[in-house]
C-alpha cells in the first residue's frame, strides 16, 4: 500500500527513484511522484496519475536533477487518483516537500486549525496537512525540519511511514515511521530509504529497519541518526539483506504471478530445507520447538490473517486438530481487533501474513499481546514489522513475491503449517511414527507433485479460453479442498474481475444452487480422500441442474471422469498436503483466464499487495 523511496548521496537521485518506484509499484499503483532539491537549490515536484511508466513520460522534458529526492506510488485513501492528489505533496511556501504511506486520522482538526491560519489546500488528501503543520510549526517557531516534524507527528493521530526534504538542503532526508514500514539502506557516503528492501538491494546490502514510533535523519554527511517521538536516542542495528536482483525480475515470464506459479517447486524445497530431516523420521521447526511448552499447554490457537493468509489460516486449523488435537480458530484479523474477542493468557495467536505488514493483522497481533497471548508469527517477509512483533515464528523463505494476487506465498504458509502441526504432533506423542512418516515423505515429494502439476500448464491454456465468456464462477471443495475452493475463487476474482465464490461442496444444496444453469461453471475439488463418495453426490447435484463442471481429480479417479464436462488430474499426495497440489492447476486456470480478458494481472484495478491501513 504506497510506496516510498528516498535517496540522498552523490549520485542523481532521479534515476534510483524512479527505478525504486518501480519495484514499489505493486503496493500502489493509481498515481506516482518524485521530489528532487535540483542542483540550483530548487524543490522541485512531480507528480501525475497512473504508473511509473506515465511519470517517466511526463518528466521527459523536466529539470530532474539533484542528489537528494523522495518518490511515491500510490494507493488511494484520500481522495480520487488523480494529479493534484498524488504525492509528493508541497507545503503552502513549496519550501518542504512530503511522501505519505498511511492514514492522517484526525486530519480534518488539523486542517480547520490550518486553515484558521491562513493556508490553502489543493488536494483532498490527509497527507497534505501533515506537510502543511511541518511547515507551520517551523515557520512559527523557527525549529529546524527535524524537529518540526517531530512535533508535527506528536500532533498526529493514525498511521505513517513518512520522508521529508526540503528546498535549498541538498543533505537530508527526514524520514518516520508509526505502522507502516521504512527501511534505510547504508551506502558509502550515501542512504537509500524505502518502504521495503527492494529498491535498495542493488547499491547495499546493509539496511537499517526503523522501528514503529521512531524517526530519522538521513544526512548524507553524518551518521544516521534514530530517535523516538520524544528524542530517546535508538540504537542502531545494521542488518544483512538476504535477497538478489534476480528474485525481484521476471526471468523470461510474461508476469511475475506467472513466474511465481512456476517458481514453486523450487520454493517449496526452500520452505522446508533443514527443517524436514531426509528419512523423514522429523520435522524440526526451530522457533515451535523453543516454545513448545506454550504450545502444548496452549487453551487454543487462534490464527489471525487477512486474504490469501487467512485461507491458508483455515487449513492450518484442520492440519493442527487433526494431528495435535488442539482446539483452533480462525480470525479475520480485521474483525478479530475490534470485537472485543475473549483471548486468555494461555492462548497461542499465530500470525499469517505474506508481507508482514498487513495493518490489521499487525494490529491483532497487539489486542493479543495486550492479552498475554503467546504470539507466533508465519511470515515471508525477513524483518517485517509483523515477523518483529511476534514472540516467536516460521518464515516460509518463499522470496519475494511480486505479483498482486498471492501464490508461491500461499503455498509456503500452508507447507510451514503442515509442519507447525507435525512438530506438535510428534511433541504431544499423538500421531504414529507411520503417519508421520507418510507426511514428512509427502512433504518430501512436495516439490515435484507441484513439478508435475505445473505440467497441466497447456491444458489449462486450452480450458481457459473456453471459460472467458463467464461472468460467475463457483469452486467447491470438501475437508482440506474447501479452503482451496476459497482460495481459487479468490485468484479468479482478484485478477481476471469474474465473480467468483467458493463453497463447501455440502453447503451448495443451502442456497447456491439457485445459481446454477448451463451458463455456470463451476470447479469442484474432487481429489481422493475419505469424503470423495459424499463429494461425487454434490457433482451429480450440480449436473442435474446443468452446471458446467470442471473437475479437479486424482489419477486413480474413475467416477467423476464420467460426470465432469472437463477433468484436471492432478498427482496424490497426503490428503492434508493436497491443498498445495490442487492449488497450482487453480493459480493457473485464473491467470490464463485474466491474460485472455487482456487484465492487469501483476497490478489488477484497486488492489495491492500490501495493505498497510486499516
Ligand atoms: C492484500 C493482498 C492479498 C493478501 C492480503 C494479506 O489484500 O492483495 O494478496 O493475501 O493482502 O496480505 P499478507 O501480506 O498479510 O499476507
Amino acid at each position: 500500500m504506497c510506496g516510498i523511496v528516498g535517496y540522498v548521496g552523490k549520485r542523481e537521485a532521479y534515476p534510483i527513484l524512479i527505478k525504486g518506484l518501480h519495484r514499489l509499484e505493486y503496493r500502489g499503483y493509481d498515481s506516482a511522484g518524485v521530489a528532487v532539491v535540483s542542483s540550483g537549490g530548487s524543490l522541485n515536484v512531480y507528480k501525475c496519475r497512473g504508473k511509473v511508466c506515465d511519470l517517466e513520460n511526463y518528466t521527459k522534458d523536466k529539470d530532474v536533477s539533484g542528489t537528494v529526492g523522495i518518490g511515491h506510488t500510490r494507493w488511494a485513501t484520500h481522495g480520487e487518483p488523480n494529479d493534484v492528489n498524488a504525492h509528493p505533496h508541497y507545503s503552502e511556501s513549496k519550501n518542504i516537500a512530503l511522501i505519505h504511506n498511511g492514514i492522517i486520522e484526525n486530519y480534518a482538526v488539523l486542517k480547520d486549525a490550518l486553515i484558521e491560519n491562513g493556508y490553502t489546500f489543493q488536494s483532498c488528501t490527509d497527507t497534505e496537512v501533515l506537510v502543511q503543520l511541518i511547515e507551520y510549526i517551523k515557520s512559527t517557531t523557527g525549529v529546524s525540519l527535524f524537529e518540526a516534524v517531530q512535533a508535527a507527528l506528536k500532533r498526529v493521530v493514525g498511521a505513517y511511514a513518512i520522508a521529508v526534504i526540503e528546498k535549498g538542503n541538498y543533505d537530508e532526508i527526514i524520514a518516520a515511521r508509526k505502522s507502516s514500514p521504512l527501511v534505510v539502506g547504508v551506502g558509502d557516503g550515501e542512504f537509500f530509504l524505502a518502504s521495503d528492501a527492494t529498491p535498495i538491494v542493488e547499491y547495499t546490502d546493509k539496511v537499517v529497519y526503523i522501528n514503529d514510533g521512531e524517526m530519522a535523519r538521513i544526512n548524507r554527511h553524518k551518521p544516521l541518526k534514530v530517535v523516538t517521538l520524544d528524542n530517546q536516542e535508538a540504537e542502531i542495528g545494521i542488518e544483512k539483506l538476504e535477497m538478489s536482483i534476480s528474485q525481484l525480475e521476471k526471468g523470461g515470464y510474461p508476469h511475475f504471478m506467472l513466474k511465481e506459479i512456476h517458481e514453486q517447486p523450487r520454493t517449496i524445497v526452500d520452505c522446508i530445507r533443514g527443517r524436514v530431516t531426509p528419512d523423514g523420521e522429523n520435522v524440526v521447526l526451530s522457533g515451535v520447538l523453543a516454545n513448545k511448552e506454550k504450545f502444548l499447554n496452549a487453551r487454543r490457537i487462534i490464527f489471525v490473517a487477512c486474504g490469501t493468509s487467512w485461507h491458508a489460516a483455515l487449513i492450518g486449523e484442520h492440519l493442527i486438530e487433526d494431528m495435535c488435537r488442539i482446539p483452533v480458530e480462525v480470525e479475520y484479523a480485521s474483525e478479530f481487533r475490534y470485537r472485543n474477542p475473549v483471548i486468555y493468557p494461555d492462548d497461542v495467536v499465530i500470525a499469517v501474513s505474506q508481507s508482514g505488514e498487513t495493518a490489521d493483522t499487525l494490529a491483532a497481533v497487539e489486542v493479543a499481546k495486550q492479552n498475554g497471548a503467546f504470539i507466533f508469527g508465519i511470515c515471508n517477509v525477513v524483518g517485517s514489522s509483523i515477523a518483529r512483533a511476534t514472540d516467536s515464528g516460521a518464515y516460509i523463505h518463499v522470496g519475494p513475491e511480486i505479483g498482486v494476487a498471492s501464490t508461491k506465498a500461499f503455498t509456503g504458509q500452508v507447507t510451514v503449517m503442515a509442519m507447525v502441526a507435525m512438530t506438535l504432533a510428534k511433541e504431544k506423542g499423538i500421531m504414529s511414527q507411520d503417519e508421520f512418516r507418510e507426511v514428512a515423505k509427502g512433504l518430501q515429494a512436495l516439490p515435484s507433485l507441484v513439478s508435475q502439476a505445473l505440467k497441466l500448464d497447456e491444458q489449462i491454456l486450452d480450458l481457459s479460453k473456453m471459460f472467458t465468456y463467464a461472468h460467475n464462477f463457483i469452486y467447491l471443495g470438501r475437508g482440506y479442498n474447501y479452503p482451496a475452493a476459497l482460495e481459487g475463487a479468490l485468484k479468479l476474482k482478484e485478477i481476471s474481475y469474474i465473480h467468483a465464490e467458493g463453497y463447501p461442496a455440502a453447503e451448495m444444496k443451502h442456497g447456491p444452487i439457485a445459481l446454477i444453469d448451463s451458463e455456470m461453471p463451476v470447479v469442484v475439488l474432487a481429489t481422493a480422500n475419505n469424503i470423495y463418495d459424499k463429494t461425487v453426490s454434490n457433482i451429480q447435484e450440480i449436473k442435474a441442474r446443468g452446471g458446467r463442471i470442471i473437475a479437479v481429480v486424482s489419477e486413480n479417479d474413475t467416477r467423476v471422469k464420467d460426470i465432469a464436462d472437463y477433468c484436471i488430474t492432478v498427482p496424490a499426495a497426503p490428503e492434508c498436503l493436497m491443498p498445495v497440489v490442487v492449488s497450482v492447476p487453480l493459480q493457473l486456470l485464473a491467470y490464463y483466464i485474466a491474460v485472455h480478458k487482456g487484465r492487469d494481472v501483476d497490478q489488477p484495478r484497486n488492489l495491492a499487495k500490501s495493505v498497510t491501513v486499516e
